[in-house]
């Protein structure tokens, strides 16, 4: 693989000469604390070298040194209720002052409260649930669980899929960059490529997909798992009603357990709290993450069925945060903000306004060449020309460092998508904002 295909997997280019364009014209204070950073951080792609120093966050915005605010429409997707949400603060201070820490063995009101409404909000469908403090933790424990309950080992995923950077994580993960000199990984993961209908290599038909989807499962005969994001986060992947209702039907045929990672998407993002709500279907394990710590504790959850509540002399989980009081409040306060603020209705009157906008910049500007999304979860494929459909690199480069200028964050995802994900607590002037300067950039290399 070329080192140029390893750059465009997931995340915008930090080593390019846009990045060393953008750092030039930052202060000199900020130029040292990045060099800092350089010097005591273990250096990695994606995440190194940075863009700015971050000194505050509040509401829909992170705040630099210099006090520039940037309208964050990435948010690494923790920022559901909005950074710093006074309600959820407010909560977790109270819980500093009565119970910090829960020894294993004991367990405490919040994590019990937090538990019974996560389960609730899922009308029942889902009734167990376990913590951990990772995004990729709780895939591994679902991972394990499957494997458990099937008494099989073998997984299928998405070409492309991310569940998480850890070993098992990676193993079940389409991306090559995280498993580059990894050596052997979990064994046993067959790979499909991504129902991509714009870009899919089994082009626009769903039916053949299946057909294809069935085939690799049914020859291969002993498949324990199927892990998937049923919309996938970074690339905005939204299959039909129907794709994941008969992706359903073949696992109850193959007695397949089917994990749907949630960890971006869930929590209102997409309109619903879960994305499966979409798909009248319900999986046997979903998993949470991001955005339910509230932007400030590490939290994810595995809610799973009593019926796979039967593995109790093995450890499915077994993490020392995993019944953390604060982190538990900081969920709790999150579901209980997203009711009581009627966020649902609130995504979903932005939903409209963004898809009237963008019927309107589609017919405008031909560097688009897809725009796909749902609630406050959008791509904007750029393109050289719609029939080749070849990616406009550089150009979404030159938009994403225009916008950040002009005080719009977001990620390029595999270097020629703007992938938008505003937070729900966003107001309509400040969606119009960032929609205005994202639309002068596109307007600016149409
Ligand atoms: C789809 C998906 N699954 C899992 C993870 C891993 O979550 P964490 O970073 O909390 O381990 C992520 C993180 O970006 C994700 O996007």
């Amino acid at each position: 693989m070329e080192y140029h295909d390893l750059l465009y997997t997931e995340g915008d280019i930090n080593l390019g000469e846009h990045r060393k364009n953008w750092r030039e014209q930052l202060s000199e204070k900020t130029k040292n604390l990045l060099a800092e950073d350089e010097k005591y951080f273990l250096h990695q792609s994606m995440s190194t070298p940075c863009l700015d120093v971050i000194d505050k966050c509040e509401g829909s915005y992170l705040i630099n040194t210099e006090g520039k605010k940037y309208l964050d429409f990435h948010g690494n997707s923790v920022h559901q209720v909005g950074f710093k949400n006074p309600y959820v603060i407010e909560k977790v201070k109270q819980q500093l002052d009565e119970l910090t820490f829960c020894t294993r063995r004991y367990t405490n009101q919040p994590a019990v409260e937090l538990a019974k409404t996560l389960i609730e909000s899922t009308q029942s469908k889902l009734d167990k649930v376990l913590f951990a403090p990772g995004g990729a933790t709780v895939n591994g424990m679902a991972l394990k669980l499957a494997r458990a309950v099937t008494e099989r080992f073998k997984v299928i995923t998405f070409w492309d899929a991310f569940h998480g950077a850890s070993l098992d994580t990676i193993s079940v993960g389409g991306e090559a960059i995280f498993r580059k000199n990894m050596g052997p990984t979990m064994p046993g993961v067959e790979r499909v490529p991504p129902p991509n209908t714009y870009r899919g290599i089994l082009g626009e038909s769903e039916e053949n997909y299946l057909s294809y989807l069935e085939y690799v499962i049914e020859k291969e005969g002993d498949i324990g798992t199927f892990i998937a994001e049923p919309i996938r986060n970074t690339d905005v992947i939204i299959p039909s009603k129907s794709f994941w209702k008969r992706v359903r039907e073949i696992c109850d045929r193959n007695e397949i357990f089917l994990i749907f990672d949630e960890i971006p998407t869930g929590l209102g993002r997409t309109g619903r709290l879960f994305v499966y709500e979409h798909y009248d279907i319900v999986p046997d394990a979903v998993t949470l993450g991001k955005g339910l710590g509230g932007g400030l504790f590490p939290l994810a959850a595995m809610l799973t069925h009593s019926k796979y509540d039967k593995v109790s002399d093995i450890s499915i989980g077994h993490y020392t945060h995993e019944k953390n009081p604060v982190a538990a409040t900081a969920g709790k306060a999150v579901l209980d903000y997203i009711s009581d603020e009627n966020l649902l209705e609130k995504v979903s009157e932005h939903e409209k306004h963004i898809t009237e906008t963008f019927r309107i910049w589609e017919e405008k500007y031909s560097l688009i060449g897809d725009i796909r999304g749902l609630g406050l979860l959008w791509a904007i494929e750029l393109v050289e020309d719609r029939t080749t459909k070849e990616k406009a690199f550089d150009i979404a480069e030159r938009i994403m460092y225009g916008c950040l200028e002009n005080g719009v964050n977001f990620k390029v995802s595999q270097g020629n998508i703007l992938q938008l994900s505003p937070p729900l607590t966003i107001t309509h002037e400040e969606l119009q904002f960032g929609l205005d300067v994202i639309e002068k950039q596109i307007k600016k290399y149409s």
